[in-house]
Order: C-alpha cells, then structure tokens, then sequence
C-alpha cells in the first residue's frame, strides 16, 4: 500500500529528493522549452550528428549530441572520435548561466553557483521506447554539480543510492520543463530513466514525440 500512495512519483511541487538532490518542476517557462529545442534541431546539424554511443558494445537508447568536451565511455575528449573526429562546439554562454542559476535556486547558494562552470554539455534524445540504465556520472575530474534539463514527453527518473544500482532508489516523474540538479551527498547517485510517457509533451513545447535531456557537468579537464 505504501508504495503504490509514494508520492514521490508524481509530486509537481519543488522537493529535496534527498541530501544534494533537488527536483523542481515547471523550471522552464513553454516559451524557453521552444527555443531550446530549436537550438538542440541546430546542435543536431553538426558538426558532429546526434549518435548511439557504444557502451560495453552495445548502442545506447538514447541519441547524444556533445558540447563542450565528447564524452564516450570513460572518457572525454575534444574531438568525436567515436562519431566523425570532429571538434565539438563549446557550450553555451546561455547554457552555462542557465546553469548557474539552477545551482543557485536549488542550493540557495550563492558562492557555489558563481563557482560553477559547466564545460560539457550531454543532449540526449529519446524516442518513446528508449531508456537509460542505471549509471553514476563520474567521469569528471572534480565533484561539481550535475544540472538536467527536460523537454518534451515526460520520463520516470530513477534516482539510487551512491553506492549500487539497486535500492533504494526513489521514482520521480520528469515534465516537459522539469529541472533536476545533484550535487555534493548526492553528487555520485545512481540513476536512470526507465520510461518515456508517449504522447504526453505539452504543446508548444517544441517537441512533438520524445524528449531532450540536458546535463551540464563540470569536468574539471583542460
Ligand atoms: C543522464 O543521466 O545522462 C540522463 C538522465 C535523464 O535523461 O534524465
Ligand atoms: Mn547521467
């Protein structure tokens, strides 16, 4: 009976999902869904193409732009050597204050958000049927925050625990809009995606069928 009234799943209001881990939903405004989706159709044109990383041999789900630094398994590098050897793009200046300010407004505070300087930025793409398996972020050289952004349909987010794949592990539904930010306690959190929810991006979002995540990372590489 818990589990089944956890309101964890679908709470819309702004929660600490835990030490580090802070959800608020509805972050961005329609309008600002709309242009950044008209940047990831940009980021898609090249000059690297959206791609299926290999990992452990097999493709991901998921179809992955990179700004800032490519990342492959284990590894980051300047160039999309897994892809077509070229040099990714550098992130953003409106991304990297976008950044900035969900730091800002999930940790409330100040020093940490002027600190943060995201320099590599994963764009995936998801169809309805695509998912992610459980994974720790964690091939940065230093533990700065993780900020995700979401556009188009909704997904189950599976947030773990640092050490394992396994439970405990808290279900959050992830909106077009949707912010998600962990850092310190939580910065080394398993998660995943295990669902889309097909036909459920607002209108006007940009996105017609599936949806975008975007995680700014700090690498700490140079
Ligand atoms: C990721 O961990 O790279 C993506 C998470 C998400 O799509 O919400
Ligand atoms: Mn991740």
């Amino acid at each position: 009976m818990d589990a089944l009234f956890d309101d964890s799943v679908m709470s819309r209001t702004p929660a600490k999902l835990r030490p580090g881990a802070y959800h608020l939903p509805g972050w961005l405004s329609l309008e600002t869904q709309h242009w950044i989706t008209e940047r990831f159709r940009e980021w898609g044109r090249g000059p690297v193409p959206p791609h299926s990383t290999m990992v452990a041999g097999h493709p991901m789900r998921v179809k992955t732009v990179c700004l800032g630094w490519h990342w492959s398994p284990n590894r980051y590098s300047r160039t999309a050597d897994d892809v077509n050897g070229a040099v990714v793009p550098r992130v953003p200046s409106w991304l990297v204050d976008l950044g900035k300010r969900a730091v800002r407004e999930t940790t409330g505070d100040p020093d940490k958000a002027a600190a943060y300087l995201p320099d590599a930025a994963l764009v995936n793409y998801y169809d309805i049927h695509a998912s992610m398996g459980m994974h720790q972020d964690r091939e940065e050289a230093i533990n700065a925050p993780v900020v995700s952004l979401s556009i188009g349909d909704g997904a189950t987010f599976r947030l773990g625990n640092s050490e394992n794949r396994n439970k405990p592990y808290q279900d959050v539904y992830l909106a077009s809009g949707d912010l998600i930010v962990f850092e310190g306690p939580a910065r080394f959190a398993y998660h995943g995606v295990t669902r889309i929810h097909p036909h459920s991006a607002p209108p006007g979002c940009g996105l017609g069928s599936g949806r975008i995540n975007i995680t700014l990372r700090q690498t700490g590489l140079r």
